[in-house]
């Protein structure tokens, strides 16, 4: 189906060898390997236009994005402490430590949210957080793409209420994703990949 908006669209240059060698060898760096310098501002801006650029069904943008500065970084970190300490009340200094760096390791931090709603029964909450995971790993490709590294993290701090609730999350929406910017400190390691005839079978015909 093609609509007005469609057809007035530039042809997209949908072969362009410099995305199939991002797409064939993308991968993630800890994000304690990427340092400053972070993107610029205009950068950012670019990596979010790029990672809203989604499949979303309905057009319901069930999700938001929250760029943390580096004091909101630091913020996160001291709740991050209190919260693990609170579980954990025998953590030693050096462990309630990782807890503090976590959040602020890495230049950008963008906190990812799904914000689902029921009532659409075309596009069920499951699409709607499929969407948001297009976002963060859209996000993880922009920044790749424009020369920087990054990683989606999530944690137990995505799933305690009272992180959530510091970042604005209502307890029935999702924290999915820390995702982490920077300029890679070194180049990460290939992982292993599953092999294709593990995953992907040919259906001729069905049973
Ligand atoms: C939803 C989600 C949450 C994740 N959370 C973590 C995490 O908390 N810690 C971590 O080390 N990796 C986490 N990962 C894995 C990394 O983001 C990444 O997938 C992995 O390090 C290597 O994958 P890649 O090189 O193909 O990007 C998560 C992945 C996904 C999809």
């Amino acid at each position: 189906m093609t609509d007005a908006s469609q057809a007035d669209a530039p042809a997209l240059n949908i072969t362009d060898g410099n995305a199939l060698d991002l797409l064939a060898t993308r991968r993630s760096n800890l994000a304690a390997q990427l340092i400053e310098p972070g993107p610029s501002d205009e950068e950012l801006s670019q990596m979010l236009e790029i990672a809203v650029r989604v499949p979303d069904h309905g057009r319901m943008t069930p999700w938001r994005l929250q760029v943390l500065s580096k004091a909101a970084q630091i913020e996160l970190g001291e709740l991050f402490v209190t919260e693990f300490a609170k579980t954990e009340p025998d953590a030693g200094e050096d462990r309630l430590e990782l807890e503090r760096v976590r959040p602020k390791r890495s230049p950008v931090l963008v906190v990812v949210s799904s914000r689902t709603t029921h009532g659409n029964d075309n596009v069920p909450p499951v699409e709607q957080l499929l969407s948001g995971g297009n976002v963060c790993f859209n996000l993880l490709n922009a920044a790749v793409a424009m020369g920087y590294g990054s990683q989606w993290v999530t944690n137990w701090p995505s799933r305690n209420p009272a992180i959530k609730n510091a970042l604005g999350i209502p307890d029935d929406e999702h924290l999915i994703g820390f995702i982490h910017i920077g300029t890679r400190k070194s180049a990460p390691q290939e992982r292993q990949r599953p092999e294709l005839t593990d995953v992907v079978s040919r259906v001729e015909s069905l049973a």
